[in-house]
Order: structure tokens, then C-alpha cells, then sequence
């Protein structure tokens, strides 16, 4: 059995598709949510679906390497960002080498970097003009959306659609992908 964390600090529409996606999975569990923001959503569907929630702060996850023993203590194989905007620090980018996977709603190399999440994104994707955009999911590094590119997929934006409407166009996207591709990873690596 390979178990899975979800690091997300909002809504959490992305974790729940994750949980929904493997609910009945023999093979992959989702057991740990882990958030910097002890009011997000995301935490609430945690609870209604029996899922441990952790909740940390920067001097804990920058100034300390305890995370890894809560990792351990959960036998975490697998960690997806979703909705999680802090930097992931060296130390757990090298305990979880290829085993940490992030959901970018754009196409990268464009429109990332830090700041570059949630309506500033699609702001910028409106503001170029862009005729596309989409959502790119990669391996994380110490670096803001550097990580090698595992999948990427498009959608078209018409002249008309604001800001708004592109961000639930990709969200869609996300919806619709993301659970897919950790599957896939989990099935063809050994994490
Ligand atoms: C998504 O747009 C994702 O690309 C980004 O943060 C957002 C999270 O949305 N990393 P949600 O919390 O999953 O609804």
C-alpha cells in the first residue's frame, strides 16, 4: 500500500478530487492532509472523510526537520501539493527525491514563480492575451515551479473570457487530471 499527504492551505477542491479519486483504491491511500492555515476548508473535508490533519508554521517547517518523523510516523511514500504555497525546503525535497508533485494553473515555464498563484496567474495569462493556457503538474525542487514537467494540458481562451472564467476553465482541467497523473506515477515508479 502506498500512502499519500496532501499539503493544501485553501479550499481544497484538488485534495477532495484526490481523496474521491482513491477511496476505494487497494493499492494507494490517502492518509495525511498537512496545512499552514488552521482555518483552511481543506481541513473540513479532512474530518469528514476520517483523514489525520497536521497543521504547521514556518519556524516548525523551515527551522526544523520534525516533519519528516510525521511523514515517517504516517509511512508517507508520496507527497501532492495542492493549493500549497510555501516553498518546499531542501531537506524534504531530498527525503522525498521525485516522490513530490505540484499543480500549476498554467502552462510552464510561462507564468511562474513566486507569486505567480491563483487569480494573479490568470490575470497575467488575461492581460498577455494569450489564446491558451492550462495546467502543468511537475516534480517539485527547491525552486517556485522549476520541477521537471510531468503533464501538461490545455484549454483555449476565447476573447471574451475574463480572468474568472479562464480560472474555472483550468480549474477543470485540474479537477480532471491531477488524480489521474499520481496514479500513473504511483503505478509506474517505485515511490
Ligand atoms: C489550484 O488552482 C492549484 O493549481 C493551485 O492552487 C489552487 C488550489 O485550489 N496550486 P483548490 O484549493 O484545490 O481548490
Amino acid at each position: 500500500m502506498k500512502h499519500i499527504a496532501i499539503f493544501a492551505s485553501g479550499t481544497g477542491s484538488n485534495a477532495r478530487k484526490i481523496v474521491d479519486y482513491f477511496r476505494d483504491n487497494e493499492h494507494v491511500k490517502v492518509n495525511l492532509i498537512i496545512s499552514n492555515n488552521a482555518n483552511a476548508p481543506v481541513l473540513e473535508m479532512a474530518k469528514d472523510n476520517g483523514i489525520d490533519t497536521f497543521i504547521i508554521n514556518r519556524d516548525y517547517f523551515y527551522d526544523s526537520t520534525q516533519i519528516l518523523s510525521e511523514l515517517n510516523t504516517f509511512a508517507i511514500d508520496f507527497i501532492a501539493l495542492a493549493g500549497f504555497l510555501w516553498l518546499i525546503p531542501t531537506y524534504l525535497v531530498n527525503a522525498y527525491n521525485q516522490a513530490i508533485v505540484n499543480i500549476h494553473p498554467a502552462l510552464l515555464p510561462k507564468y511562474g514563480g513566486k507569486g505567480m498563484y491563483g487569480m494573479n496567474v490568470h490575470k497575467a495569462v488575461y492581460e498577455a492575451k494569450e489564446k491558451e493556457t492550462g495546467i502543468t503538474i511537475h516534480f517539485v525542487n527547491e525552486k517556485y515551479d522549476e520541477g521537471a514537467i510531468i503533464f501538461q494540458a490545455t484549454c483555449s481562451i476565447s476573447p471574451e473570457d475574463t480572468p474568472k472564467e479562464i480560472a474555472k476553465k483550468v480549474l477543470q482541467l485540474e479537477h480532471q487530471y491531477f488524480s489521474k497523473v499520481i496514479d500513473d506515477i504511483l503505478m509506474t515508479t517505485n515511490k
